[in-house]
């Protein structure tokens, strides 16, 4: 079992929030994709053969795309790898370039999940964030992806924004759940250096929340969404019944997964590896016949530490059998002494026996938690 990532590193804009690798030079991605099919070849023994089950497009911005160049990215990745019948296919989708005719043509190029960037319901937030669009084009791209026969919609928001009232942020939950998705994924602004936010920060024109704030504003979505039906599958993610992200529940479970395109990680059960966060240097080394990546070893306490970071995010918890089976019995010994005080504070429970979870109370202070459960 394994999965693909593809990162497509363009951007209309900049979101004032974001630091993740994008170029606004779209005109660079004719030049790209043949980069990227490049790529494709080169690593199709990455996954060992192992079958394909997510597929994931991810950015900067996929839908800067047209139907062509998806469809010669599916055509080379299929003909590289095994890819499983039941994959589940993402695209990351702006609002502003959803219309019925692009989500019409993801659908035939078989995709089959698709990802919103909403953010927010309310204009004046998207307007602080910098987004290119209005709540009414997020609302119109859910719509129009139904009718494109899409039944498995995520969308992403973002809460703790400074200006964020708790009106406001109870309208955007409301209003999110009138649009009955299939998952949500809701993060807490972070501000990020070298981005405008982070910038604003620095010059003492933007304060982070503070947390009490952050706290309400999570309690309220843990809440609302959960007493809607929605599982907090993950601190961050919400599904209905069955229909979390394989995607990336597959990174949390450390499986393998191959990166394609600038920036993007790779994972092989032994290395991490990285490509050049840099679209213009990509290119002319794939073109070159090099592929431009740093990577570096897994040891067994990275490895642990890393299992521990994402597993106990999530609410199938740490498998203190797995550290047993995987680990030694002195890592398992270290986990279990450590989580005591947790456990006795209400902040972690034992369930099954095996499992070590995050109370609601716990995930408040998950940083904390793992930071003691970690190896120095
Ligand atoms: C990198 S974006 C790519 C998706 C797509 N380009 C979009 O903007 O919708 C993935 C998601 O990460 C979240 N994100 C990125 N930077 C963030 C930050 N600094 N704080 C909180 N959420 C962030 C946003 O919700 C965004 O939709
Ligand atoms: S949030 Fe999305 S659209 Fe905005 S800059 Fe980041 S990747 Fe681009």
């Amino acid at each position: 079992m394994a999965g693909i990532y593809i990162h497509i590193p363009f951007c209309r804009s900049r979101c004032h929030y974001c630091d993740f690798y994008k170029t606004l030079d779209t005109g660079l991605a004719e030049n790209f994709i043949e980069s990227l099919l490049l790529e494709t070849e080169t690593q199709k023994n990455y996954l060992d053969n192992e079958f394909v089950e997510t597929i994931y497009f991810g950015g900067g911005t996929p839908s800067v795309l047209g139907h062509k160049q998806i469809r010669k990215i599916m055509k080379k990745i299929y003909d590289s790898f095994d890819i499983s019948k039941e994959a589940e296919i993402t695209f990351e989708i702006n609002p502003d370039d959803a219309g019925s005719f692009y989500l019409n043509g993801l659908a035939r190029e078989g995709i089959n999940r698709l990802s919103i960037g909403v953010q927010s319901w309310d204009d004046n937030i998207l307007k602080f964030l910098n987004r290119r669009h209005t709540s009414e084009q997020a609302a119109r791209s859910i719509s129009d992806a139904r009718k494109s026969g899409f039944n498995n919609i995520s969308i992403d928001l973002i809460y703790g924004i400074p200006d964020l009232s708790e009106k406001v942020w109870q309208s955007t939950l409301e209003n999110t759940l009138k649009k009955d998705v299939e998952h949500i994924s809701a993060y807490h602004l972070t501000i990020e250096q070298n981005t405008r936010f982070g910038n604003m920060k620095e010059q003492g024109r933007l304060q982070e929340v503070n947390e009490d704030i952050s706290e309400k504003q999570f309690k309220k979505l843990v809440n609302i969404l959960v007493n809607k039906g929605y599982l907090h599958y993950e601190i961050s993610n919400f599904s209905k019944e069955g229909l979390f992200s394989k995607h990336n529940a597959n990174y949390w479970k450390q499986v393998k997964y191959l990166g394609l395109g600038p920036s993007a990680h790779s994972y092989n059960g032994y290395s991490r590896q990285w490509n050049i966060a840099d679209t213009e240097k990509y290119q002319t080394s794939i073109n070159s016949g090099i592929i431009p990546f740093d990577s570096e070893e897994i040891n067994e306490k990275t490895k642990y530490n890393e299992y521990i970071m994402t597993s106990l995010r999530t609410m199938w918890g740490i498998d203190l059998e797995y550290i047993e089976e995987i680990f030694n019995k002195e890592i398992h010994d270290f986990i279990v002494n450590n989580a005591t005080r947790f456990i006795n504070y209400g902040m972690l429970e034992k369930k099954d026996k095996k499992y070590l979870v995050l109370t609601n109370q716990g995930m408040m202070i998950s940083d904390n938690i793992i930071r003691e459960l970690i190896m120095p």
